[in-house]
């Protein structure tokens, strides 16, 4: 089940200032939520037969099998080692420690990633389940699906039980995962997939905060539910032999204005992931989505230079709803470093990220010059990456630069026909991380 894309000769970002990267302007991919009942046995057995090291090496060499292109999994505590011996995926987060230490949460793709963070949950319950017992929470990574083409996906393992502290705290951990999404993801293609412990019958979790806060769309909901909220609780059996009963193991997800997103196909994945003697290895339902992405024809982005400090930012929603934008004036601060970008639109709307240090440089473009490519140059200041300099280069060959150049630079031009018209990234006094916004000249 590896992913396959669509190949166009458009050349998007240019990585190291030479090479024409070859950018594609659709795919698919697929995705599984799996809890891997990893606690000590000693503790919970989980109710599943043999021996949890064994199983977890059989868990491992499945994910290999199967190949989906990005699985998260919880409850990866004790028998993690076991998992990773037999699983051969490229990507894979490093453990975050055993139960009372880690969160018990780990990804393992076919894709990189940049952000990586894990947070810990603002409350939980020991009203049943002993969920206080280790720093459960959530995960936050921004996958690169392909050049210009970003996913923030969230791994979470919300509280677990059903009495009222339970569900007063596992509303809250939904809540703190929408208010995170809100700050952190905004204008982004986002997909939560993990453990809520929830149900829609569970009304007190309010799980449709990812729906009505987050426009996030329920792929269960849609594809097997005709995306009708259930009223009535349908436990499934483990294995499941239908895909119509409702888990707590739950995929959502959104596209944004350069990424349209559609989930093609679900399915829960037990009869896949079973003992040599046909028992199950887990105690939950692994859960599979297929994706189909497709980039817009009006709006696309440059992959990101600088490092992962600072505060999100991003001028898509906003560009999103201009039509034809172009930039008619750019402006950038700098000195020793890159203190801030912006830049004006014909139509007056102005974006401006970063701080008020450095010098203030201008550049008013012609009504027939467009702003094609840029250099970004990183360094290190307070052992944190940020970038440092910028040259901007327009269709006429005229420029603009400020900051200091250091020897880690990248050129990130345009596709044929494009043009920049906005920023997005991380910042705060200066530039930490910056990419770029394209749409049509
Ligand atoms: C992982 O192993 C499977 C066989 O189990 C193989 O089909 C697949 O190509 C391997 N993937 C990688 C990335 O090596």
């Amino acid at each position: 089940m590896l992913s396959h894309s669509v190949f166009s000769v458009v050349p998007i970002a240019i990585f190291g200032g030479t090479k024409l990267a070859v950018a594609a302007t659709s795919g698919s991919f697929s995705i599984l939520s799996m809890n891997v009942a990893g606690l000590p046995s000693i503790l919970q057995t989980n109710d599943v037969p043999g021996d949890k090291a064994t199983n977890a090496g059989t868990i491992g060499s499945d994910f290999a099998k199967y190949g989906y292109d990005v699985i998260n999994v919880q409850e990866d505590f004790n028998y993690h080692a076991y998992i990773y011996a037999t699983d051969n995926h490229t990507y894979r987060t490093a453990t975050s420690g055993g139960a009372g230490i880690g969160s018990g949460l780990n990804t393992l793709a076919n894709f990189d990633w940049i952000d990586y963070t894990r947070i810990g949950w603002d409350d939980c319950s020991d009203a049943s389940g002993d969920d206080c017992l280790t720093p459960k929470g959530f995960t936050f990574m921004r996958t690169v699906v392909d050049s210009g083409v970003y996913i923030d996906m969230y791994d979470i393992h919300a509280d677990a039980g059903t009495e009222a502290g339970d569900e007063t705290a596992r509303n809250s951990n939904l809540a703190q995962v929408a208010a995170y999404i809100d700050t952190w993801s905004a204008g982004n293609a986002v997909l939560v997939f993990g453990d809520t412990n929830s149900r829609y019958t569970r009304t007190e979790d309010n799980i449709g905060i990812f729906a009505s806060q987050n426009g996030l769309t329920d792929a269960w909901l849609q594809l097997e539910r005709g995306g009708v909220v259930p009223t009535v609780e349908s436990l499934c059996d483990n294995p499941s032999t239908t895909n119509d009963c409702e888990t707590v193991d739950k995929v959502f997800y959104r596209g944004n204005a350069i990424v349209q997103l559609s989930a093609t196909y679900f399915n829960y994945e037990s009869s896949k992931f079973v003992q040599a003697d046909g028992d199950i290895l887990s105690d939950h339902n692994p859960i599979t989505v297929d994706f189909d992405w497709k980039l817009s024809t009006t709006l696309r982005q440059s992959d990101f230079w600088g490092g992962p400090h600072g505060d999100w930012f991003s001028d898509l929603t906003t560009l999103s709803t201009r039509a034809s934008p172009k930039a008619s004036v750019l402006t950038f601060r700098g000195g020793a470093r890159l203190d801030s970008v912006g830049l004006t639109l014909a139509d007056g709307t102005s974006f401006v990220h970063g701080g008020t240090g450095g010098t203030q440089v201008q550049l008013s473009l012609a009504a027939s010059e467009y702003w094609t490519s840029a250099v970004l140059c990183q360094g290190t200041k307070d052992s944190h990456t940020r970038n440092f300099y910028i040259k901007a280069m327009t269709s006429t060959g005229r420029t603009l630069t400020t900051g200091t150049t250091t020897n880690d630079c990248a050129t990130f031009t345009a596709p044929s026909g494009w043009q920049i018209v906005g920023f997005l990234g991380q910042d705060g006094d200066e530039m930490d991380q910056l990419g770029f916004i394209f749409a049509p000249q």
